[in-house]
C-alpha cells in the first residue's frame, strides 16, 4: 500500500540483511590465518576503532587521495549534476557517516537516499542526524557487506509514495573499488550495471541511471607510497589494529607490538600492498589451533589497486556501462567516473 503522499518529516527506516553469524566470521579468519600465504580480508579493518583510524588517514597529509576526490566533486559539480540524473535513488556504497552523499542532495535532488554500509549501526547516527536536515527525504539504511553480492532489498528502489520510478544512481566514492583485483572489481561493476538499469526490478521498476564512482590513479612510487605509510603511524595502527579485532572475532592472542607495518607499491600488479610482518618467531594460539610465524614472516591485509583512465574507462564498458564521462584533478592523482547504464 502506498504511503500518503508528502508525509512530513520522513523518519529514516532501516534493514540488516542476512548478518554473518559469529561461527563463520571465526571460520573465515581462522582459514585466512591457516593458508599457505596468512591474510585477513581488508572489511575486518573496520571496527569502531579501525573506522576512526581511517578517519585519521584521511586528514594525513600525505593520504591524498580524500581530499584530491573533494576537489574535484567541488570544481565540476555543475557539470556532474548536467550528467547525472536528477530525482533519483541515490544509493550511497559504503556510506559510513554518509558526508559525501549529503554534498550532493543539493545538485542531484534526489527522491530517495539509501546508504548501504556492512553493518546498520553504523548508519543509525549519521541517518537520523541527516534526516533532521533533509526531513521531506526520504531514507533508508542497509546494511549489507556488498562485497560479497550487491544485492538491494526491494525497497530500496521501488516505486517513490507519488508513483515514480526514480532512476538508480550508485555512488561509490573514495576509490574504494581499489580493495577489489580486476576481475572482482568487474564482477561488481556487472552487478552494479545491472542494479542500475533497473534490471533488478524484473522489468517493472526504475529507468535507467548510472554509477558515480570514485578511482585512484596510478602515479609516482615516491607519492603512492608515502600515503599508505605515513611518518605519524596513522595507517600503521589503523593495520595493527586488525589484529585486535582478530582477537576479538576469533579467539586469538596477538599482540600487535610484535608485528610491524609493511605498505610498498607493486607496480607489476598495479597496487598498493599491506601486510602485517612478524618481528620475529612468534606463535599465535586459538582454541584448538596455533600458527607458527617465522621472522619476516607477512600476513597480507590489504590491496589497493590503483587505475590507468583508459582501463577503467574499458572496465565500466565490458561491465555494460554504455557511456562514460571522467573528472580528474590538476596533477592527475584521482578520478571521478560518470558511467551510465
Ligand atoms: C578505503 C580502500 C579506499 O585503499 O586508500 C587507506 C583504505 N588503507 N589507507 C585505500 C586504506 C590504508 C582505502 N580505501
Amino acid at each position: 500500500m502506498a504511503e500518503p503522499a508528502a508525509a512530513l518529516p520522513s523518519t529514516p527506516s532501516f534493514i540488516q540483511l542476512h548478518q554473518r553469524d559469529p561461527v563463520a566470521v571465526r571460520e573465515e579468519l581462522l582459514a585466512g590465518l591457516m593458508a599457505p600465504a596468512p591474510f585477513a580480508a581488508p572489511k575486518f579493518l573496520y571496527d569502531a576503532l579501525g573506522s576512526r583510524l581511517f578517519d585519521a588517514i584521511t586528514e594525513l597529509p600525505e593520504y591524498y587521495p580524500t581530499r584530491t576526490e573533494a576537489g574535484i566533486f567541488a570544481a565540476h559539480r555543475d557539470e556532474m549534476a548536467a550528467q547525472v540524473p536528477t530525482g533519483g535513488v541515490l544509493v550511497d556504497l559504503g556510506a559510513g557517516n554518509c558526508a559525501k552523499a549529503a554534498r550532493l542532495f543539493d545538485a542531484l535532488r534526489p527522491a530517495r537516499y539509501v546508504a548501504v554500509d556492512i553493518s546498520v549501526d553504523y548508519l543509525r547516527d549519521a541517518l537520523g542526524r541527516l534526516q533532521q536536515q533533509h526531513p521531506a527525504l526520504p531514507m533508508l539504511g542497509v546494511g549489507l557487506d556488498f562485497s560479497a553480492s550487491l544485492a538491494l532489498p526491494p525497497q530500496a528502489l521501488a516505486p517513490t509514495a507519488q508513483g515514480h520510478n526514480p532512476p538508480p544512481v550508485l555512488f561509490y566514492p573514495g576509490s574504494s573499488i581499489g580493495n577489489f583485483s580486476p576481475p572482482e572489481a568487474l564482477r561488481f561493476l556487472r552487478q552494479a550495471h545491472a542494479l542500475a538499469t533497473g534490471a533488478a526490478q524484473d522489468g517493472a521498476g526504475a529507468g535507467r541511471g548510472g554509477l558515480l564512482i570514485g578511482v585512484d590513479r596510478v602515479k609516482p612510487a615516491g607519492v603512492l607510497e608515502p600515503a599508505y605509510d605515513d611518518p605519524l603511524g596513522v595507517t600503521a595502527a589503523f593495520n595493527r589494529n586488525l589484529l585486535l579485532n582478530i582477537n576479538r572475532l576469533a579467539g586469538t592472542d596477538f599482540r600487535p607490538a610484535d608485528w610491524d607495518h609493511v605498505a610498498f607499491w607493486n607496480a607489476s600488479e598495479s597496487r598498493i600492498e599491506m601486510h602485517l610482518q612478524a618481528r620475529q618467531q612468534l606463535t599465535v594460539r586459538w582454541e584448538n589451533g596455533e600458527r607458527r610465524f617465522e621472522p619476516g614472516a607477512r600476513i597480507h591485509t590489504e590491496h589497493s589497486y590503483k587505475w590507468q583512465m583508459a582501463d577503467f574507462d574499458a572496465l565500466l564498458r565490458a561491465a555494460g556501462f554504455r557511456q562514460t564521462r571522467a573528472w580528474t584533478d590538476a596533477e592527475g592523482w584521482f578520478a571521478v567516473f560518470w558511467a551510465q547504464a
